[in-house]
């Protein structure tokens, strides 16, 4: 949980509070009602002279174009980097780069490889880092998907979301979701992508409601959304068998009609056609990917104008 003076990392979703999540999102709502252009009074206080440093090192275009036009349409600038541009590539600590671009920037914006990169950065940064995607992890895509789930079908709490596919980086975030905003979580993953026991673990712990089973048609019975992801994630290596064992996890129509009657259907892009979800399905009209997308967008400028001291 965030101290009153720590500095505002937003590291993942099972760091933070309930009522601070719940903030970041109502915020982003407001924001996203008000136009594009943040108005003066919505911003935070002295964004004008802030910096968000943005650091990848995977490809992206969702998070880089988003993060990059939330910042400035809330005042503030940005500057966009490969981590093969900075010495980081070539060997220099995370610590000592931490330290360094604190006494530059404002806030560091990173896509990592690793977890553990994005956990010692924020360890030793004096300004607030934002995980961007991980190996682990993808907070800001449920955040973004969370705001979207409610424009279209009201609070979350207390509803059920399917999720079927790899027990991935997207999957754990959802779970973190799941117990910090209160709705029911059914996972479908087959046995060797289920997410690692300790993230169960910690599900069981915080007393979520969510179940894990290999069965896509058990998870999705009357789910009010129903969310899948790519089979192959940035870094997975095996993917010929990541698609065989996959394949019985595909959204098709079939499957979606197994859903509650107005259910939607959620992804967070890139999508595969033809794998993960059929064509029928991901321009289906239960499909709101493209909401999904935008919204990444007014979501994060909650998450930074949280990170930049908005409560
Ligand atoms: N959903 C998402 O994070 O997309 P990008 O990889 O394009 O940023
Ligand atoms: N699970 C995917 C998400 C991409 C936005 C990946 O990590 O590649």
């Amino acid at each position: 949980m965030a101290k009153a003076n720590a500095v505002r990392h937003f590291l993942d979703i099972d760091r933070l509070d309930s009522k601070t999540l719940r903030r970041m999102i109502d915020n982003a709502h407001d924001m996203k009602k008000a136009g594009l252009k943040v108005p003066a009074k919505m911003r935070p206080k002295g964004i004008e002279d802030k910096v968000l440093i943005l650091i990848f090192e995977k490809p992206s275009t969702r998070t880089r174009v988003s993060f990059d036009i939330a910042m400035r349409q809330l005042g503030g600038t940005t500057l966009a980097l490969n981590h093969t541009d900075l010495q980081l590539g070539r060997g220099e600590s995370i610590a000592d780069t931490a330290r360094v671009l604190s006494r530059y920037g404002d806030a560091i914006m990173i896509r990592a490889n690793s977890h553990d990169t994005v956990l010692e950065l924020a360890e030793h940064a004096t300004i607030p880092v934002i995980n961007g995607l991980t190996d682990r992890t993808h907070p800001c895509q449920i955040m973004a998907d969370i705001m979207t789930f409610e424009e279209h079908l009201g609070p979350i709490k207390g509803r059920t979301v399917a999720w079927v596919g790899d027990g991935n980086n997207v999957a754990v975030s959802w779970m973190h979701a799941a117990a910090r905003f209160g709705f029911n979580l059914r996972l479908a993953c087959p046995d060797e992508l289920m997410p690692s026991k300790s993230y169960l673990d910690w599900a069981k712990k915080e007393k979520a409601e969510i179940s894990v089973g290999i069965d896509p048609v058990k998870a999705v019975k009357g789910a009010d959304c129903v969310v899948t992801d790519t089979w192959v994630s940035m870094g997975d290596k095996d993917a010929t068998r990541r698609k065989q064992i996959l394949k019985p996890y595909a959204v098709t129509d079939s499957l979606m009609a197994k859903a509650s009657k107005d259910a939607i259907f959620m992804h967070c892009l890139p999508a595969y056609r033809g794998h993960e979800v059929s064509e029928s399905v991901l321009e289906g009209p239960q499909s709101v990917i493209f909401d999904e997308a935008e919204n990444r967008l007014h979501a994060q400028k909650g998450v930074l104008a949280w990170c930049f001291g908005v409560d």
